[in-house]
């Protein structure tokens, strides 16, 4: 079964017109993408990458999360952006609610925490605290091997590891995911001796999950990274369709596109599921590094209800008219729980014999036709189950969608110039060798 997008909830915002007439442009789009020469073309390797990955490569993650899986309590995945958002999404999206809190033997992997995700000393202060009489591995994800936030993280865990099991205890529980020349990460991992995996040249971080930079954390924790490739496979294949009118992957990105032309400029990922708080984290940097530029491109926001419908669903019923909402749906949960207790005085006993799912599923219907009458469109995604297969579906529609509406928009949805301006500015002030005259202009601007 395939995932189903449904644009017919957002009928009186977007007729069915204004997205047949872009077919076209998706046409024209598609031929970019498929031909390699749109745009950035030189980071589309995630195309066929559910097909054309490295058989080899993917044993040996399986064989390194193994050794993982065997010989520690803890992995702490070190990585930030596109080499860390995929892991944690997929991950949680997978795993097991509480899975670091589940004992040992109920686990299927070890304790997954991330680090290098930013700068804060309380965060690895405490980190280490958990951390503490704890079997540890590390896997340091970093293309360029340059990122600040990681490398200060993994020079930090690299001497904890040497510390706690000396230097060649450390060497055999450092995993090193990097570029397959280039870069300090990979001269480091060579000269130590890491076991090290490759992003390959031609994907971009946001797009990197299904590499090594998703799939080592991911397979560690227990999930089948194979079933999560043969759904990314058969999502390939299913989105390769170039007619719009079979494509439901290019309608979403049409039908987004349509709305953004009409002055929605925010698009709101809904989510009825905690587990998937951080693929919607995923999917912000998917959309927001890939269509933020030029002047451009819809901001992408996430809600996690019904949570949020009670901070935030004020505004998305009732405040500015440039919203629509793209919902993700699961239809059957992992769980289920009956509601009973008969007439228990509490005003609910109209619920009884109904599971919680049936509620929460309620609690969608009820929304999606509130805030359609409120005056915000919404698109539905819809997937069978929240399983390694279906999620690959998602991973790989996500992905693709996202490039077919960075080229309906006219720009490069592969590159990302704007994230090296604060980085040229931190290292200005913390007095990074060559930096020295933008040093001096920046403290007069801030001191001034
Ligand atoms: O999508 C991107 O390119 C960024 O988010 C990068 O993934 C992020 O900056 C981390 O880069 P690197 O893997 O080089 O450390």
């Amino acid at each position: 079964p395939s995932l189903r997008f449904d644009v017919s909830r957002a009928a009186a915002f977007v007729a069915p017109h204004e997205i047949e007439y872009q077919a076209a442009a998706v046409r024209a789009a598609h031929d970019l993408l498929h031909g390699r020469r749109g745009p950035g073309a030189e980071f589309t390797g995630w195309l066929d990458l559910p097909e054309r990955y490295d058989r080899e490569e993917f044993r040996r993650i399986q064989e390194a999360a193994a050794r993982i899986r065997s010989d520690s309590d803890a992995l702490v995945v070190i990585g930030i952006g596109g080499s860390y958002l995929g892991a944690r999404a997929t991950v949680e999206a997978l795993g097991h609610a509480f899975h670091n809190l589940l004992p040992k033997d109920r686990r299927p992997g070890p304790q997954i925490f991330f680090a290098g995700k930013d700068l804060s000393p309380v965060y690895l202060t405490h980190l280490f605290e958990v951390l503490e009489g704890k079997e540890v591995s590390v896997n340091v994800v970093s293309k360029s091997g340059t990122t600040t936030e990681p490398a200060i993280a993994f020079r930090i865990f690299r001497e904890y590891l040497e510390r706690r099991y000396g230097k060649e205890g450390a060497r055999r529980r450092i995993y090193a995911t990097t570029d397959r020349r280039r870069g300090i990460l990979k001269q480091v991992a060579d000269a130590e001796g890491y076991e090290s995996f490759v992003i390959p040249d031609e994907v971009g971080g946001r797009y990197s999950v299904l590499t090594a930079v998703g799939l080592l954390p991911i397979a560690a924790a227990g999930i089948d990274i194979a079933q999560l490739m043969a759904g990314a496979a058969s999502a390939m294949a299913e989105y390769a369709e170039p007619d719009l009118a079979q494509n439901p992957c290019y309608q979403y990105a049409a039908a987004r596109h349509a709305l953004y032309r009409k002055g929605r400029t925010t698009e709101l990922l809904v989510t009825y599921e905690p587990a998937l708080r951080s693929t919607a984290e995923w999917w912000k940097q998917l959309f927001g590094e890939s269509e933020g530029k030029d002047g451009k491109g819809i901001f992408p926001a996430s809600v996690e209800f019904t949570t949020d419908l009670h901070s935030m669903g004020q505004y998305i019923q009732d405040g500015l008219r440039n919203l629509f909402e793209t919902v993700v749906q699961v239809e059957r949960p992992r769980a289920d729980i009956a509601i009973s207790g008969g007439d228990a005085g509490d005003g609910l006993g109209f619920l009884e014999g109904q599971t919680l799912d049936h509620v929460n599923r309620m609690a969608l219907a009820g929304t999606l036709l509130a805030h359609t009458d409120g005056g915000v469109p919404n698109l539905l995604l819809t997937l069978p189950e929240l399983t390694p297969y279906h999620y690959g579906q998602m991973i790989y529609f996500f992905e693709k969608a996202c490039a077919i509406s960075g080229y309906l928009l006219g720009v490069n949805p592969f590159d990302q110039p704007g994230v090296e301006a604060y980085k040229q500015n931190m290292y200005a002030l913390l007095g990074k060798p060559g930096f020295e005259a933008r040093r001096a202009e920046l403290e007069r601007r801030l001191n001034g």
